[in-house]
C-alpha cells in the first residue's frame, strides 16, 4: 500500500512536488503557502508558466513542469475547483495517478483542513492499488512506482487521526480487490477459506464449514451446485464483536447485523453451459463474498462499534459427471423444494442455504447480501450503479444515502408478487429462473423466499464489481464494490 506521511509544510530537495489549487488561484487570489515559495525560489517562474498555460485552478486543468529547481524532478500544479467531500478524495487520486512514476512525492493542497487532506490521501492510496503478483517479466521502468506520499499540513496529528480509520477501509478494499483478481486456479473455495482463516489476526473469530457439515444442515440447494467439481465448497462465517466486547458481562447484548456474500469461484453455468467468449470473467462471480471478506477486514481494523457477522458461501459451478442437470429437484436448508431449470442460476440457490443458516443461527436485526447474480442487472443499470432490492424502506434509504457518500452508487428496483409468480413450479416450490423478463427482479423474489421476513437488502453487483476502466479511485479491474458503502452504512447507523 502506498505510504502515507503528514507533514509541516516545507519545499523538497529532491523528488516531486504536487500543488493542488482551487478555482481563482492563480489570478483573484495570489500563489499562496509553497506554491508561493517556489515561485519565489523560481523567481516567478511558476506564476509565470501557470499564467502561460492558462492554469485558473479549475477541476481536471493540470500543469507539469520538469526539473524546476535543482533537485526537483518535477512539479505537478492540479486545479482542484471548489473542491468538497469526495471531490478531495478525487483530487488525490488523480494526483497520484499522474505521479506514478515518481518514487516519491510531497503534496500541498490549498484549502484542505485536515478532514480533507486525510481524504485526499484515501484517494490517493485507492487509485494507487495494483494486482501485479503474476508479472514477472514486466520492466522496471514500466511498472508505476509511487511508493511514499507526504502531505503537508500544520494539523498533522489531527490529519493523522482523520486517515487512521480510513486506512483500515483501504486495507479492506485491497483485500477485496486482491480475492476478486486472483484467478480461479488459485482460489478455489478452500483457498479463500484458508485466506480468511488468516483474518483472525486482525480480532476477527473465523469458522469454517465444509461439505459434512452443509449435509447435515440440510443445505441441499447449496452442495446440488457444489456436487460437479472437484473443488469442495467451504462456508465461512466471519464475526466481529466490536459492540459486545465493550460491555461488561450479563450487558445484554443487541443483535448482530449480517452480511452475506456469493463466492462462485468460477462460474462456468454447470450442465447450462455458458458461451465460451468473455467465460474468463466468471472468475470474479465470488467478488459478493470478497466484499464481505473486505468489509469484516475494514470494520475490525478499525475497531467498529458494532456486532456484525460476514457469511460467505464458496462453491465452484461446474459441469460433469457428477454435476446437478436442469429438472433436478433440491431440498433447501429452509425445507423448500427447488426445481433447477438452469444450473446457471446458481448463485440464488448457494444464497438460499446462506440465508437460512444466518437466520437460524444469528437472528439478525438486518442482513445484507451482495452478489453477482444476474446478467439482468447489466442490461437494466450498466455498470454506474448496483440493483438494490429491499423489503424495508428504511434500510433501501440508509443504503442509498451510504452509495451517494461513498461513490458506491446504488438504484433501488421493485419487489412484488406478480414477478413471484414466474417462480411457480409444476413439480417443486419453486422453481429457479423466472423467465427473460425482469430477470434481476425475479432473482430477487427467489432470494426474498428464503428472508422469513426478516429486514433485508439484496446488492446485485453484476455489473459493478469488475472495472474496464480506470475510474476517480478505482483502477480497472476488481472495484471492491460495497466494501465502503457498507463500512459507511455501520458507521452511520450501527455504531451508536
Ligand atoms: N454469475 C452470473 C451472473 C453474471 C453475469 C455476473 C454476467 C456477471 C456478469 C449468474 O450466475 C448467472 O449466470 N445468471 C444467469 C441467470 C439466468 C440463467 C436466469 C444470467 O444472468 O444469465
Ligand atoms: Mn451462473
Ligand atoms: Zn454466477
Amino acid at each position: 500500500m502506498l505510504e502515507i506521511a503528514f507533514a509541516k509544510p516545507a519545499l523538497p530537495k529532491a523528488g516531486a512536488l504536487a500543488l493542488l489549487l482551487p478555482e481563482g488561484m492563480p489570478g483573484e487570489a495570489p500563489l499562496a503557502g509553497l506554491a508561493a515559495q517556489l515561485d519565489a525560489a523560481m523567481q516567478g517562474g511558476l506564476a509565470r508558466a501557470l499564467e502561460a498555460a492558462g492554469f485558473k485552478g479549475r477541476k481536471g486543468q493540470s500543469v507539469t513542469l520538469w526539473a524546476p529547481a535543482p533537485g526537483l524532478t518535477r512539479v505537478l500544479v492540479q486545479g482542484t475547483g471548489k473542491a468538497e467531500g469526495a471531490e478531495w478524495e478525487k483530487a488525490g487520486a488523480a494526483a497520484a495517478a499522474a505521479l506514478a512514476a515518481e518514487p516519491a512525492a510531497l503534496l500541498a493542497a490549498e484549502g484542505a483542513d485536515a478532514t480533507a487532506l486525510a481524504a485526499i490521501a484515501m484517494g490517493a492510496v485507492l487509485r494507487r492499488y495494483r494486482f501485479d503478483r503474476y508479472r514477472t517479466t514486466e520492466k522496471p521502468e514500466d511498472k508505476p512506482k509511487l511508493a511514499k506520499l507526504t502531505l503537508a499540513t500544520a494539523e498533522a496529528a489531527a490529519a493523522r487521526a482523520a486517515f487512521a480509520p480510513m486506512k483500515a477501509v483501504a486495507e479492506g478494499v485491497f483485500l477485496t480487490r486482491d480475492l476478486v483478481s486472483e484467478p480461479a486456479n488459485v482460489l478455489t473455495p478452500a483457498v479463500f477459506a484458508e485466506r480468511c482463516l488468516g483474518l483472525a489476526k486482525l480480532g476477527l473469530e473465523v469458522e469454517v464449514l465444509g461439505p459434512k457439515e452443509m449435509k447435515k444442515h440440510g443445505m441441499g440447494a447449496l452442495l446440488g451446485v457444489a456436487q460437479g467439481s472437484a473443488n469442495e465448497p467451504r462456508l465461512v462465517v466471519l464475526r466481529w464483536n466490536g459492540a459486545s466486547a465493550g460491555k461488561g458481562r450479563g450487558a445484554k447484548a443487541e443483535k448482530p447485523v449480517c452480511f452475506i456474500g456469493k463466492g462462485v469461484t468460477f462460474d462456468t453455468g454447470g450442465i447450462s453451459i455458458k458461451p465460451a467468449a468473455g467465460m474468463e470473467d466468471m472468475k470474479w462471480d465470488m467478488a459478493g463474498a470478497g466484499a464481505v471478506a473486505g468489509l469484516m477486514a475494514a470494520l475490525a481494523g478499525r475497531r467498529a462499534k458494532v456486532d456484525a457477522v460476514g457469511l460467505l458461501g464458496l462453491v465452484e459451478n461446474m459441469p460433469s459427471g457428477t454435476a446437478q442437470r436442469p429438472g433436478d429437484v433440491v431440498k433447501s436448508a429452509s425445507g423448500q423444494t427447488i426445481e433447477v431449470i438452469n444450473t446457471d442460476a446458481e448463485g440464488r440457490l448457494v444464497l438460499a442455504d446462506v440465508f437460512h443458516y444466518a437466520i437460524e443461527r444469528f437472528d439478525p436485526q438486518f442482513m445484507v447480501d451482495l452478489a453477482t447474480l444476474t446478467g439482468a442487472i447489466i442490461i437494466a443499470l450498466g455498470h454506474e450503479h448496483a440493483g438494490l432490492f429491499s423489503n424495508d424502506d428504511e434500510l433501501a434509504a440508509r443504503i442509498e444515502a451510504a452509495g451517494r457518500a461513498t461513490g458506491e452508487l446504488c438504484w433501488r428496483m421493485p419487489l412484488a408478487e406478480a414477478y413471484d409468480k414466474q417462480l411457480k413450479s409444476d413439480i417443486a416450490d419453486m422453481k429457479n429462473v423466472g423467465g427473460r423478463p425482469g430477470g434481476a427482479i425475479t432473482a430477487a423474489q427467489f432470494l426474498q423466499r428464503f428472508v422469513q421476513g426478516k429486514r433485508w437488502a439484496h446488492l446485485d453487483i453484476a455489473g459493478t464489481a469488475w472495472s474496464s476502466k480506470d475510474r476517480d479511485t478505482v483502477p480497472k479491474g476488481a472495484t471492491a464494490f460495497g466494501v465502503r458503502l457498507l463500512d459507511r452504512l455501520v458507521a452511520d447507523h450501527c455504531e451508536g
